[in-house]
């Protein structure tokens, strides 16, 4: 039976009780949930294979992503993956991110999670993924883990041949106004969730797009966009009563929905049309979310005394040729996300070539000097171009973990892999879990096994 959340809120806001939206840790001890509501299957090649997907060396050219899936099985996706959800991510694996002390989960979430931005004519995707995220958030906030929204496969696909994107394909079209406005609504109904469904209680901050293309010169408009997004994301908050300066809302607060309205007819000279479209569509998706009895809550609920939540973009050094500065974007509170995978040819392939690398590692430095602070480092792992030895992932993930910290703090990729003959091998360098079992990673994730593992590789 579900609680009734009407009730729960509606009885805090009678006795005066402000609900704080959740803040961000001193320091990020995080960990991914991949695979779980936007699925890799390289990270489960044997419940894919079981669920009646396929594996191939060019994932373009069989079933081997959450699209393809989905038009291959239009009848029967909805019940699998939801399936799949309920066995990926569950309280057994919540209480065993707490007993590791990990404070902090970034979320990766497809387009698709708000259903109504689908166009269903021509794009597949497995629904009721709401559901299940709503329920995720509930058990971490329970144990007191806080999240990141991380909008993690967009709409038009932001990369070729990746399956992250949920479509492996070389029509990369998200850069483009069409996407870049239903990009826009997600944030706007994110954004609003957040702050209204007592489940996203946990939610500290909103990722607006996971590894756009590296080189600028592809990523047109997307300085417009991040402005944009940091626009949508303020305005709603400040519709919805939370203390914004620089937007200002109706005084009388009656219902969400109407406030999104109002503020869409507001002469903000903040808004342009791609603003203006995204909070009326995030006005009509609550209106429906708020009223759906699977996802409801109360839109009649003032966030006054609120805090605004981070928003979080990938830092400016994550682009070259003339990228865009998501600094000079920035309203209220807003942090940056870099990536670091070793195993895409960083450094030399050998172990002192990858420790000389991390242990003079500059990238928090470099981006401050740019206004890109906080960073925190929201995927890394310990693969290798090499066979790793035991003692190696030992000194490399010590070495990793300081760096990272050095900053705001890190979020491994990924919380688990699975346990199978065919993964068997990835497990070891890409699973949190199993790392902490072979004693690779400490127990305690504010620890290293050797404070002094970069003794002779710093540089004068
Ligand atoms: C996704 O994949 C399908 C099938 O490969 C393709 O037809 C479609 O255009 C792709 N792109 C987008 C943006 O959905
Ligand atoms: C909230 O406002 C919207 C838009 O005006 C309206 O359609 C809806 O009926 C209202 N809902 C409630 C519960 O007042
Ligand atoms: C916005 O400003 C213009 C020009 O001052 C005015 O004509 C228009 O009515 C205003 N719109 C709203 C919704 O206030
Ligand atoms: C790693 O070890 C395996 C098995 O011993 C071997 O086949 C492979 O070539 C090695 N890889 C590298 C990069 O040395
Ligand atoms: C990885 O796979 C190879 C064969 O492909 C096997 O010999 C080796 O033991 C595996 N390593 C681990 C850590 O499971
Ligand atoms: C820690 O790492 C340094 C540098 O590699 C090494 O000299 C030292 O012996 C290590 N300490 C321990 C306790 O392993």
């Amino acid at each position: 039976m579900r609680p009734s959340l009407l009730l729960l809120s509606g009885s805090l806001l009678m006795s005066g009780v402000a609900v704080i939206a959740a803040s961000m840790p001193e320091k990020i001890y995080g960990v991914n949930l991949g695979s779980w509501l936007v699925l890799e299957s390289w990270m489960l090649p044997q419940e894919w294979l079981d669920m009646g997907g396929e594996s191939c060396d060019d994932c373009s050219t069989c079933i081997a992503t959450e699209f393809a899936f989905a038009q291959a099985y239009p009848d029967t996706v909805d019940g699998i993956f939801a399936k799949h959800w309920d066995t990926w991510f569950t309280q057994d694996d919540v209480d065993t991110l707490k007993s590791l002390n990990i404070n902090t989960v970034r979320i990766p979430l497809g387009y698709w999670i708000v259903e109504a931005l689908v166009d269903r004519k021509t794009e597949f995707y497995p629904r009721g993924g709401i559901v299940a995220l709503i329920r995720g958030l509930q058990q971490l906030q329970a144990a007191g883990i806080v999240a990141i929204l991380d909008h993690h496969a967009l709409p038009g696909v932001q990369d070729a041949d990746q399956m992250f994107t949920g479509n492996c394909t070389t029509n990369v079209q998200f850069y483009t106004p069409y996407n870049y406005g239903r990009a826009l609504t997600w944030a706007g109904v994110m954004t609003a969730l957040s702050h209204l469904h007592p489940a996203f209680a946990s939610v500290f901050a909103i990722e607006a797009v996971n590894e756009p293309i590296m080189d600028a010169a592809n990523t047109p408009e997307y300085g417009t966009y991040q402005k944009e997004f940091v626009i949508v994301v303020r305005a709603v908050e400040a519709a919805l009563g939370v203390d914004v300066s620089g937007i200002r809302a109706q005084k009388t607060f009656r219902n969400a929905s109407q406030a999104m309205f109002d503020m869409s007819s507001q002469n903000s000279t903040l808004f342009d049309s791609q603003v203006i479209d995204a909070l009326i569509n995030t006005a009509i998706i609550l209106a429906q979310l708020a009223s759906d009895s699977e996802t409801q809550f109360d839109i009649g609920k003032s966030c006054e005394g609120h805090e605004p939540l981070v928003t979080n973009f990938m830092d400016v050094n994550w682009q070259h040729d003339d990228a865009p500065n998501p600094a000079d974007a920035a309203m209220g509170p807003q942090a940056y996300d870099n990536h670091l995978y070793y195993s895409s040819g960083v450094a030399d392939p050998t172990p002192e070539a990858y420790m000389q690398s991390i242990c003079n590692l500059n990238r928090v430095q470099a981006d401050a000097a740019l206004g890109d602070s906080p960073l925190w480092f929201g995927e890394w792992g310990l693969p290798t171009q090499f066979n790793a030895t035991d003692e190696f992932l030992q000194q490399w993930a010590d070495a990793q973990k300081l760096a990272y910290s050095e900053g705001a703090g890190w979020i491994f990729w990924n919380f688990k892999i699975e346990d199978s003959v065919l993964a068997n091998n990835i497990s070891r360098e890409w699973s949190y879990i199993e790392g902490v079992n072979l004693g690779y990673l400490t127990k305690d994730p504010s620890q290293v096994h050797n404070a002094s593992v970069c003794d002779g590789f710093i540089n004068s």
